[in-house]
């Protein structure tokens, strides 16, 4: 059943792909989480949400560019919460973004610990799909037609950690971040683009750490939990790494509300844990 959910995820991304270039403006409207919206936001969130819904097993659709859930008319074994388009302010300056797709099996919003299954589209040079589901992460390439090939049937982080990108500005850092931040300075090579999903992406490739975390400015972040922190948490700790929210795996998170803000941190566990202990 999970499966149709993921067929059709695939199907979706060359036609939000094939639409992105016409869709570089911003619209006039803000998303919940009061951020400007790109067309292409509005676009692959309409395609995603349409493509989904239609399918039986499909209860309720959740994305972060609308307030609230939509529920479908039938169906009600897998509650969506979609990241259409994450990184789009990339859209301008022509990098990497993604989409995210968190199926639970509980309805928004649930702890992480009720993913079934977690996904992210990569828009790349190539485009990729990367899926954790029963306790493994697979990574596919996705053709014109939306056709998958499995590239890696195990997707497992390396043990040697080797690049680290953290998000928000230096100044705005707690005390205790910066210091830790300072020291992985001196041992890793930086990899920052302004795309969670490209950047995690480095870090399942690479090995290492990437945090979107807490700020003077917002002590919760940047990144939601439903839709970014529990299925990258998912997909990492998958892969044999960890997530943390600064003191416990994101994935044991307790939900509070569909659009709430959690700092974020995933890579090697030995580095996530070296964090945990750094903001203790
Ligand atoms: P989205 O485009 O879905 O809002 O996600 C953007 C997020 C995330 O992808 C990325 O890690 C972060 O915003 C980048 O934030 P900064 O621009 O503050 O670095
Ligand atoms: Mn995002
Ligand atoms: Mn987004």
């Amino acid at each position: 059943m999970v499966e149709r959910v993921l067929e059709a995820v695939a199907a979706v991304a060359p036609e939000v792909r094939a639409g992105l270039p016409g869709r570089r403006v911003y619209d006039a409207d803000e998303n919940p989480s009061g951020e400007k919206q790109l067309a292409a936001d509005v676009y692959a969130d309409q395609l995603f949400e349409e493509r989904l819904l239609a399918l039986n097993a499909v209860g309720s659709y959740a994305s972060e560019e609308r307030e609230s859930v939509i529920e479908a008319d039938e169906g009600d074994t897998y509650h969506l919460a979609v990241d259409p388009l994450d990184g789009s302010s990339n859209l301008k300056s022509n990098n990497a973004m993604g989409t995210i797709v968190a199926v639970y099996d509980e309805p928004l919003p649930a702890r992480g610990e009720h993913l079934v299954a977690s996904a992210f589209v990569l828009y790349g040079p190539i485009t990729t799909m990367t899926v954790a589901h029963d306790g493994t992460v697979t990574e596919y390439v996705v053709d014109e037609s939306g056709d998958r090939t499995v590239v890696d049937d195990d997707v497992t982080l390396p043990d040697d950690p080797v690049v680290y990108g953290f998000g928000g500005r230096v100044p705005d850092w707690l005390d205790d971040f910066e210091a830790y931040a300072r020291e992985i300075e001196q041992e890793l090579k930086l990899r920052y683009g302004g795309a969670m999903i490209a950047d995690v992406n480095q870090v399942l490739e690479y090995g290492g750490v990437f945090a979107y975390p807490a700020l003077d400015s917002a002590p919760n972040g940047k990144l939601r939990l439903q839709f970014e922190g529990n299925p990258i948490g998912h997909i990492v700790e998958t892969a044999g790494g960890a997530s943390s929210d600064g003191a416990r795996s994101l994935l044991d998170v307790e939900p509070t509300e569909l659009h709430q803000r959690v700092p974020v941190h995933i890579g090697n566990t030995s580095l996530v844990e070296r964090l945990e202990d750094a903001l203790e």
